[in-house]
């Protein structure tokens, strides 16, 4: 049995200069993330040691990532990206280790494909290439007679033919510790950049006889690094597509893959329909059968099966039940729990409250800090006043009850199991079981009275 350990080295010590942000570029946000953080949960999904290279915005970039199992590495001046690694190498002791250089503005390399380069790095070096459409500003990969990597050569530094190849550099690379920390300590900065070059050890690596492997990517969008705000939009592109047609693969029917957002981790079950211009964040669940329509934005919630939420609805931190609908143009705030079979209908905001199986709200109503019982009926225009400057109250309605619309109900406050309440009513009170109660000014009429006239003018 080997115990030898696999490293990461992420190297995240650029300024991002073309970003025109006060954000360090590595904090910028990949739907909703900062670049590096899903650098990190990849790294992480290896299992491996995380040493992060950092220099530029050094605070920010520390404080953002203060709870991860990171060892930081400074770079106090940017020589170039083998000096990057030069410095974090003296944190892999043992000779044994492997090495997974990474960078934190190249966001959406997957687990898969580092697992491939890992393998073929057991001759010693693997670095990840990919085919270019347009190879311009990349290191070119050349290639021997047998197909192993001979030199990366940069484009500053390419003769014609060089400049010719397609296949270029990802800059990901995988090697042996022992084989890295020898061929990182020779390398020079004679170039166009004057920098110490990572890839320079490809050819360091092939004189000591290695056989480096040059791996090809997928696709150029696994491996696109984020210089800019254009490349940081064509990313999040990416990362769109790919969700989408994950979802997809999971057997949820999209109206149009390209019209969805999915900034977090989705859970699908069988037959969910997902319609157009839908935003999904953070951690969702929607069970078999769920239905979500057009433009709604849904935040770290469940919706259980069968439940349809309609156009325009915002669901955040909630709980919709079996067979629930909610919307058109519906709003459940933090902590709202539906049961199974409840409506929630058009204009309707709900905050930290549960409503029971079967209750209905079907419009223009605010229901907080309550708890509705089963089967109760709550008219159009209702409110519960939870609050009364300061603090706030709790509603209680037990199952069975009838909220008259217009209705204003003053918490704390009780309705009684299967009482009335009439239309208009302000509800101060506690309300008894299975009585009508109602709380307004009698209607009257004055009989002769006269509407003002309009008095002359002078
Ligand atoms: C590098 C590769 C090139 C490859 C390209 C892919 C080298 C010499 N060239 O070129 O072959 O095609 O990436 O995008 O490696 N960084 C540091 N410290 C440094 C220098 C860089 O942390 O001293 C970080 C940067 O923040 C950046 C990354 O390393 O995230 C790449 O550096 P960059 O200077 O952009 O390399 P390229 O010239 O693009
Ligand atoms: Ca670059």
């Amino acid at each position: 049995m080997s115990s030898t350990v696999l490293h990461t080295i992420i190297l995240a010590a650029g300024k991002g200069t073309r970003m025109n942000s006060k954000l360090p570029k590595v904090l910028q946000p990949l739907a909703g993330k900062p670049l590096l953080g899903h650098v990190l949960d990849t790294a992480k999904s290896l299992n491996s040691t995380v040493h992060v290279v950092y220099g530029h915005g050094a605070e920010a970039v520390q404080s953002a990532f203060a709870s991860d199992d990171i060892n930081w590495v400074l770079q106090a001046e940017q020589n170039g990206t083998g000096h990057a690694v030069q410095v974090a190498i003296p944190f892999v002791k043992n000779d044994e280790d492997t090495v997974v250089v990474l960078y934190g503005d190249v966001p959406l390399i997957q687990k898969e494909t580092l697992d491939h380069l890992i393998e073929e790095a057991k001759t010693g070096l693997a670095i990840l290439t990919v085919e270019a459409q347009d190879p311009s500003g990349y290191g070119r990969i050349v290639r021997d007679g047998k197909g192993f990597a001979e030199k990366i050569v940069e484009h500053k530094d390419a003769n014609f033919v060089e400049l010719a190849i397609k296949e270029i550099n990802s800059g990901i690379l995988a090697g042996n510790a022992g084989l890295l920390r020898n061929c990182l300590s020779a390398l020079k900065n004679e170039n166009a950049q004057a920098e110490f070059y990572l890839t320079d050890v490809v050819e360091l690596a092939v004189a000591q006889g290695v056989s480096v492997k040059a791996v090809l990517a997928e696709s150029e969008a696994e491996v696109a690094g984020v210089n800019d705000k254009i490349q940081l939009a064509g990313v999040e592109n990416s990362y769109r597509q790919r969700k989408a047609e994950d979802l997809m693969r999971r057997g949820a029917t999209l109206a149009d893959p390209t019209r969805i957002d999915i900034r977090g981790h989705v859970e699908v079950g069988q037959d969910v329909y997902i319609d157009v211009n839908v935003v999904l964040k953070g951690n969702i669940k929607l069970d078999d059968n769920v239905v979500i329509g057009p433009n709604c934005v849904i935040i770290e919630s469940q919706v259980e099966q069968g439940a349809i939420i309609k156009a325009n609805s915002i669901l955040e931190y909630s709980h919709v039940g079996p067979r629930s609908t909610v919307g058109p143009y519906a709003r459940l705030r933090p902590e709202t729990f539906l049961g199974s079979e409840v409506k929630v209908g058009n204009f309707v905001e709900v905050k930290k409250s549960t409503l029971a199986k079967g209750a209905k709200v079907s419009h223009l109503t605010y229901i907080g800090d309550a708890q509705i019982g089963a089967d109760v009926n709550i008219g159009a225009g209702t409110v519960t006043c939870n609050y009364d400057g300061v603090n706030k109250y709790k509603t209680v309605i037990k199952k069975d009850s009838f909220i008259g619309s217009g209705t204003m109900l003053v918490a704390p406050v009780e309705i009684g199991e299967g009482s009335t309440i009439a239309a208009g009513s302000v509800i101060t009170k506690d309300t008894p079981a299975s009585e009508l109660t109602i709380a307004r000014a009698k209607q009257k009429t004055i009989p002769g009275w006269k509407r003002p006239e309009k008095k002359p003018k002078d």
